[in-house]
Parts: structure tokens; C-alpha cells; sequence
């Protein structure tokens, strides 16, 4: 009986032995996913920059008269004001190819800016310059979508980029 015991128990521990490693090699598995996508599709998560009174930030002269301006012979800044329900400027033309940087921010309150068809996804939160780098290689229409809700007409807040 004693010996069934002790053999019941090696069993156990093996089982265990088996199932922590199997742990350790998902965890390997999910940080080398992460570091993956990051590396091969780029990490367009917007970065913040430390926040700041609301007013300032949209009496800046990028964010007082929002709009789209060449900073190169390919690339472009597009500077951006998120109110309830609508983002200014609401129609981007771009050509193909071109490399976009997004400086944006929020008037009132929490909105989002998601980009159908590309990796962008950014909170716009007052007080705060969400900015990210992104090159549209495929012409095409991409919608510009608010994934946060922000009110009555949430679903209503949509923009396009045309290249
Ligand atoms: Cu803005 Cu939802």
C-alpha cells in the first residue's frame, strides 16, 4: 500500500513538473509573440507626453487651426482635435505612400482614434498629445472611427483618409 502511494505520488509530481514547464514555454511563447509583433509591424501605440492643462495644449498653434501640412518631400503632420462628435480635420487626403505623423488631442472628453484596415489605435484624452508615425502604402479609403464612447452621437463620430 505504501508503495502505491509513493508511486501515486512520483506520478503527481510529474504531472506538476510537466505542467510548469508547459507554463514556462506559454509565457516564452506570449512575450516572444509580443516582442514579434511589435518588431514586425510596428508598436503604433500612441505615446503620450505628460499632461497638461487642457486650454494650453488647444491654444497651440498645431491645435488652434488643426489640419494636414507637408513637413517633407513624403511625409506629412497631421494635427488633430477630437470633439464630441466629429475629428477636425474629418477628411485627410494623402498621397500613397506618404508617411503621416498624427499629433492629436481632445476638446471635451475622452474620445478614441482608430483607423479601419491599419494598427492605429489611440486614446485622445483632454490634456494629453496622443502622436504616432504611420505610412499608408495601399490606396485606397480608410475610416477613421471613434472606438470610445463619448456620447448621444458616439456611433456618429467618423472620418475618412482618402489616398
Ligand atoms: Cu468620440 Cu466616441
Amino acid at each position: 500500500m505504501a508503495g502505491d502511494d509513493h508511486a501515486a505520488h512520483e506520478t503527481i509530481e510529474r504531472y506538476e513538473r510537466i505542467w510548469v514547464g508547459f507554463s514556462l514555454i506559454l509565457i516564452v511563447v506570449f512575450v516572444s509573440l509580443v516582442f514579434y509583433a511589435v518588431s514586425m509591424h510596428g508598436g503604433h501605440i500612441g505615446h503620450a507626453e505628460p499632461r497638461q492643462d487642457p486650454q494650453k495644449i488647444l491654444a497651440m498653434e498645431e491645435f488652434a487651426n488643426p489640419g494636414i501640412e507637408q513637413t517633407g518631400d513624403n511625409s506629412y503632420q497631421v494635427n488633430m482635435v477630437a470633439m464630441a462628435f466629429s475629428f477636425v480635420p474629418g477628411e485627410i487626403e494623402i498621397p500613397v505612400g506618404a508617411e503621416v505623423t498624427f499629433r492629436m488631442t481632445s476638446r471635451d472628453v475622452i474620445h478614441g482614434f482608430q483607423v479601419r484596415g491599419t494598427g492605429i489605435n489611440v486614446e485622445l484624452i483632454p490634456g494629453d498629445i496622443s502622436s504616432l508615425k504611420y505610412t499608408f502604402d495601399r490606396p485606397g479609403e480608410y475610416l477613421m472611427i471613434c472606438n470610445q464612447y463619448c456620447g448621444v452621437a458616439h456611433q456618429n463620430m467618423l472620418g475618412r483618409i482618402a489616398l
